[in-house]
């Protein structure tokens, strides 16, 4: 039977020293389309210890962002036959802690996202402050100039190849706050309902912030929910400089 080989990186921190490779051989079933489903094939029919993440299987949850052949992806939208080749090799996303095999550690990924503050900052004392006629509505244009960032599903991907991000899986936690984060700053600042602008600017503006992006958009490249970071990145650091009207 015709059939992929996979070589997927394995490491169990509890018993390995070191990371190693093993080969698996998965048959080209009609129900193996995606890069989980031959991982789900592994784990149910080959080798139960293999571990790997995933939850909605449809780009929602962001939790099976993994490297194939080399490049950041989400395994459950990820279809072999688009990948030209039957060899297959999986890796854990680079720059953060790797739990076991496929699972990386995305905690200091979301501490640095809780950074910019991402949810909608209103000004009134309370909620009781908004007029029953007064809701705090949205035209279609207003829309149009955070929508696309509001797909973001935290996958860490774009964080995992940018050049400035510090190294988590080294330790190193202190440095650019990277592509997902800002691109958060930018969502959230520029929805037409958020006062939040200058409560973000200690952050965004600061050596941690948007001047450390050298604008060379692999982070875009890698979006598999077809988010530009990188044009976040340029947009939000225009409004620091020019202030958020321009
Ligand atoms: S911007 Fe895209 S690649 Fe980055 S975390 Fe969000 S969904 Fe993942
Ligand atoms: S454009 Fe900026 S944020 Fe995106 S990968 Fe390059 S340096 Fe990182
Ligand atoms: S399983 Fe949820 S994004 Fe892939």
């Amino acid at each position: 039977m015709a059939e992929y080989t996979f070589t997927i990186k394995r490491f169990d921190p509890v018993k390995d020293k070191e990371p190693y490779e093993k080969v698996y051989k998965v048959p080209k079933l009609a129900s193996i389309v995606t890069i989980l489903d031959a991982l789900n094939y592994i784990k149910e029919n080959i080798d139960s210890s293999l571990s790997y993440r995933h939850s909605c299987r449809m780009a929602i949850c962001g939790s099976c962002a993994i490297r194939v052949n080399g490049k950041p992806a989400l395994a459950c939208i990820t279809k072999i036959v688009h990948l030209g080749t039957d060899f297959i090799k999986l890796e854990p996303l680079a720059k953060y802690p790797v739990i076991k095999d496929l699972v990386v550690d995305l905690e200091p990924f979301f501490e640095k996202h809780k950074s910019v503050k991402p949810f909608l900052i209103n000004k009134k004392e309370s909620i009781f402050d908004i007029e029953p006629d007064s809701e705090l509505k949205q035209a279609p244009e207003d829309l149009e100039l955070y929508l696309q960032f509001a797909y973001c599903i935290k996958c860490g991907s774009c964080y995992s190849v940018c050049m400035g991000t510090p190294d988590l899986s080294k330790g190193f936690k202190e440095g650019f706050i990277g592509p997902q984060a800002l691109a958060q700053a930018y969502r959230y600042s520029f929805d037409s309902r958020d006062e939040g602008f200058e409560d973000r600017l200690d952050t965004v503006a600061s050596p941690e912030g948007v001047f450390r992006c050298h604008f060379a958009a692999s982070c875009s490249a890698v979006c598999g929910k077809g988010c530009d970071p990188a044009l976040a990145l340029q947009l939000l650091r225009r409004a620091v400089i020019f202030g958020k009207k321009h």
